[in-house]
């Protein structure tokens, strides 16, 4: 008998972490993005007696809890809106931050390019605003694990709330240390047990060693850069390693096109330049990198070229304190009143955060924020 497969689904699981709040009528507490006819976006939190004001009238929130997602409201000088939960490209770009953030684009690329699967045991740092956490944890599912490393707490504290919010309360795969990563990976992880590393910081190179060593045989190292020069030399640092296999660059360009009737052309504008992305594989011990013979090339730096990759050379700009712990209260907050939108079945239990319910961030008014260019 030529029987066809059983291709009948194993039952689902219990749903997974934050899936129910991103289906279902609004609720108070979630983020809902407005879109105006002429295509301006504006992103609110749902409050019971909250409304949204623009220069084109006043819009109750109430218009929009228990309505399904997709829904048209007019205000109440007849303006209409389309009424719909940001996608995760979009939640990235409106969310509170202080640094900026691994693009969608780039994201996408680096979940796939490193092959991070649902149960992989992965490492990031830094942790900056959450962005690529969110996509990273996403991709390791509730039974993976994400470790992430952070230098400076009020980053983590930002990156924190925007997680929260995102997936309705902490995430069961999600640990957050503060520190190095040159320094902590080690205190943290066994040798040769995460199976990938993300690093997105400014100088990746001085994290190999110990990136090198947490790394199972096999296992990926993905760095995200901003410019050439620290692509440079974070490819020679790997090289000079000796333990990962030949690295691999590229950089993501995606053009959006306008589609209308005959009226067909790329958009005029795009965002051009984020980030380069390099990867290698971890050796197994004791075998070498193999890797075509070159002519010898300049691979040595000087002390002048060293200058020329130091934070400020490389334009980084220094984010104030002052400006941190303000997006960690916005984010934090946030995340506050997201748990408090989640349905039942997906709440997970949560400690209270210490922040009081605080006003909407800015964003709030007019999400569509410049994006942060990277150094
Ligand atoms: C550009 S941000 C990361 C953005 C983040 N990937 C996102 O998508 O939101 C870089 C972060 O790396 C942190 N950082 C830099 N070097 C680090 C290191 N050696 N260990 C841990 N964190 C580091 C910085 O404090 C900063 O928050």
């Amino acid at each position: 008998m030529t029987g066809t497969a059983d291709h009948t689904a194993a039952p689902a699981p219990a749903s997974p972490r934050g899936a129910a709040n991103r289906r279902g009528p609004f609720r108070a507490g979630e983020r809902v993005q407005l879109t105006d006819e002429r295509g301006r976006m504006n992103t609110v939190t749902l409050a019971d007696d909250g409304e949204f004001h623009s220069h084109r009238g006043v819009l109750s929130h109430g218009e929009l809890i228990g309505r399904p997602e997709g829904t048209v409201v007019e205000n109440s000088a007849g303006f209409r809106y389309q009424a719909l939960r940001p996608l995760l490209k979009d939640f990235v770009l409106s969310m509170p931050r202080g640094a900026a953030v691994v693009y969608p684009k780039d994201a996408g690329q680096i979940v796939t390019m490193a092959d991070i699967f649902p149960g992989a045991r992965v490492v990031e740092a830094g942790v900056g605003s959450g962005a690529l956490s969110i996509s990273l944890l996403r991709a390791v599912g509730d039974e993976g694990r994400l470790h992430s490393f952070e230098r400076r707490a009020e980053f983590a504290d930002i990156a924190r709330g925007n997680v929260e919010t995102m997936f309705g309360g902490p995430h069961p795969a999600w640990q957050i240390s503060i520190g190095d990563l040159a320094e902590e990976l080690g205190e943290h992880e066994a040798p040769g047990s995460v199976d990938r590393v993300v690093l997105d910081m400014l100088a990746p190179w001085e994290c190999l060693d110990a990136v090198a060593t947490a790394l199972t045989p096999g296992g990926v190292v993905m760095c995200y850069v901003a410019t050439v020069t620290q692509l440079s030399r974070t490819a020679e640092a790997m090289r000079a390693d000796g333990r990962f296999t030949e690295p691999d660059a590229s950089e993501t360009m995606v053009r959006g096109w306008h589609v209308e009737g005959l009226a067909v052309r790329p958009d005029h504008r795009m965002v051009a330049h984020t980030g380069f992305l390099l990867s290698a594989r971890r050796l197994a011990d004791g075998s070498e990198r193999l890797a075509p013979k070159r002519r010898a090339s300049k691979s040595e730096y000087s002390e002048e070229d060293l200058q020329a990759w130091t934070p400020v050379a490389l334009g980084e700009r220094d984010v104030t304190d002052k400006k941190l712990r303000r997006a960690g209260r916005d984010a934090l907050g946030l995340a506050e009143r997201a748990a408090g939108a989640t349905p039942p079945a997906d709440a997970p239990a949560r400690a209270k955060t210490p922040a009081a319910a605080p006003a909407d961030p800015a964003p709030d008014a007019a999400s569509e924020q410049p994006h942060e260019e990277r150094p």
